[in-house]
């Protein structure tokens, strides 16, 4: 007898050829593993005590009268089932294999259902899908431009576009008042662990609508993704925060509130204690953030501390202090710095008693919340504070429309120039006055601290454009040769306009329950930017360079190839 477990898209059917069975047998010999097989027979019940509870269709087998090999394959470079240990390297030479895992093969499949329903959704809600193209101009997100060379006009490049937002804001102006596309995305960035050099938005743009029309329209796509695919009810209107509220309670943009722990200033509680650090933190600026972990003092080693505080330091934090409340006292790198009451008054002001852990960070404020936002998290995780069966939405609001960069000494958009300031902040953009305190309409869809999309609504009248580019310190000149088409294209009747683009790989991945962005794109890029299946990028003949006008002047060290 010969048993066969013949695997398709499917599922995982056990055959059986038997010895009587001459011609099927000899064939039945030859097959190795993933070749590709043609077999005919009859459905049966297994004899009993040999079925496999562990199968769907470990009931039954294919009982062989007819066997075929359509085609072989080469002993494999790695085995092909789920749980094998394979370096993602190997993984991404040969992703075909790869993506014949069950594993993979899900996600994928979660994909395609997250791109059907998103579809079938927008289309019930009157939004129009609308491709836009791919060879375009540099679009104003902030990362840096995919540029590809025009052979017919010599020196000139298309950008790839960062988003299809100058796009979609024009469809509004042409009056297709709800647009959405399934775009793909290009920038040429720093990679993460949730970050691709090309990436999927569900991108959406709608004319004659504020944040309340906007808000429980996407929560209803949400709502209907996580009941289609994971069973699960999402309560709706999500929580809202502002961003400053975010920022202070949490250090982070996009606060993960499946779990309780919140910072908390503590600059003016030590500022009168007599240690250099916060002196000079003082001096300098900063402040003093503290993270509360209550009943955290004895699940802490100092092992876990040295950790943590050389965690911190990639954030910039010059060191981390700790501070155990235990019932013999309280212990720590600086309490010989303290005074009796100012140990309790730092303990009165975290609300801590016996048994609690309290983290101080002294740095700018910008480095103190960076370092305790992530410590956050970290010692949520070790700790098991975080219920990973949650799914917590969150609305983050109010974002500051502008950024001062002291290293160049000038403001950025911190979503982009065409976001528009809040009602009440219009004033104070076109007087060019306290800009830093505008508030942005933008919005960040925020699920388990991943931003999971992110939207505004937009300038639609040029005097609070001209004020927005003269607040970014570009000139007229500047601001007609970046944006020229757009600005003209906003003075032929202008609806009042916003939109939000989801990212689908983003939400595939919390859908899938995958903590890396690679496992949910069919042919992902390494941190590198490089596809190692087909060895991309590489360089061109001597031929195309010439016909496209470009000489190369390649770093030392890369010029052989
Ligand atoms: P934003 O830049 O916030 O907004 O992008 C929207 C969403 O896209 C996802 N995303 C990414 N996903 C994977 N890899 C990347 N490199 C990457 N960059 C962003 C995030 C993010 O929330 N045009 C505006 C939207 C608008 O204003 O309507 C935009 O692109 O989940
Ligand atoms: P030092 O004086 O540099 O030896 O630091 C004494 C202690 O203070 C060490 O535990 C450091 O981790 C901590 N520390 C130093 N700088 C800071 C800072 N900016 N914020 C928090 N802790 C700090």
């Amino acid at each position: 007898m010969i048993f066969i477990d013949l695997r398709d898209r499917y599922g995982v059917t056990q055959t059986v050829v038997d010895p009587t069975n001459a011609a099927a047998l000899k064939e039945a010999e030859k097959v190795r593993n993933e070749y590709v097989v043609f077999m005919r027979g009859s459905v049966r019940a297994r004899p009993s005590g040999m079925t496999n509870s562990k199968l769907p269709t470990g009931e039954i087998e294919l009982y062989v009268e007819q066997c075929e090999i359509l085609s072989e394959s080469k002993p494999l470079p790695f085995p092909i089932e789920d749980g094998s240990e394979v370096s993602e390297t190997l993984r991404l030479k040969y992703r075909y294999l790869d993506l014949r895992r069950p594993s993979l093969q899900n996600n994928l499949i979660t994909r395609h259902r997250v791109g059907q329903l998103v579809r079938n959704y927008l289309d019930e809600n009157g939004f129009l899908e609308i491709e836009t193209p791919i060879l375009y101009k540099s679009t104003p997100e902030g990362a840096r431009d995919f540029v590809v060379p025009s052979r017919v006009n010599p020196g000139t490049f298309y950008a790839l576009p960062q988003s299809p937002q100058t796009l979609k804001q024009l469809l509004m102006v042409a009056g297709y008042d709800r647009y959405y596309q399934i775009a793909r995305c290009f920038r040429d960035e720093d990679l993460r662990a949730d970050r691709q050099p090309e990436f999927t938005q569900i991108d959406i743009e709608m004319s004659f609508i504020d944040q309340e029309v906007l808000f429980p329209i996407f929560e209803g796509m949400m709502k209907l993704l996580f009941k289609k695919i994971l069973d699960k009810d999402i309560p709706t209107p999500f929580a809202r925060m502002k961003y400053a509220d975010a920022m202070r309670d949490y250090g982070v943009d996009k606060p993960d509130v499946r779990f309780d722990l919140k910072l908390k200033d503590l600059t003016s509680v030590l500022s009168s204690v007599d240690f250099n650090v916060f002196k000079q933190t003082i001096q300098a600026g900063g402040i003093m953030k503290g993270l509360p972990v209550p009943g955290a003092a004895d699940k802490v080693s100092r092992k876990d501390l040295d950790e943590y505080t050389k965690y911190v330091s990639t954030y910039g934090a010059k060191g981390l202090l700790w501070f155990k409340f235990g019932a013999d006292g309280v212990s720590g790198p600086a309490t010989k710095f303290f005074k009796p009451n100012e140990l309790e008054n730092l303990k009165q002001a975290c609300g801590l008693s016996t048994g609690d852990l309290l983290f101080v960070v002294a740095d700018q404020e910008r480095v103190a919340n960076d370092a305790l936002g992530s410590l956050r998290l970290q010692v949520g995780e070790k700790l098991g504070l975080i219920d990973k069966t949650k799914f917590n939405f969150l609305w983050v609001t109010d974002f500051p429309l502008l950024q001062f960069e002291p290293s160049d000494g000038r403001w950025y958009a911190c979503h982009h120039p065409f976001t528009s300031p809040v009602m009440e902040d219009v004033a104070k953009l076109e007087s060019g006055k306290d800009l830093g305190t505008i508030r942005a309409a933008a919005y960040d869809l925020v699920l388990n601290g991943v931003e999971v999309a992110g939207g505004s609504l937009r300038i639609f009248n040029q005097r609070t454009q001209a004020a927005m580019f003269r607040a970014l310190g570009l000139s007229e000149k500047e601001a007609q040769e970046k944006f020229g088409f757009f600005i003209e294209g906003l003075q032929y009747g202008t609806p009042p306009h916003g939109g939000i683009a989801f990212g689908m790989d983003r939400l595939t991945m919390i859908l899938t329950g995958t903590d890396a962005i690679r496992e949910v794109i069919a042919f992902p890029k390494t941190q590198k930017g490089a596809c190692l299946m087909s060895e991309s990028p590489s360089s061109i003949t001597p031929e195309q360079l010439a016909e496209l006008h470009i000489g190369l002047r390649l770093p030392q060290k890369a010029e052989k190839h």
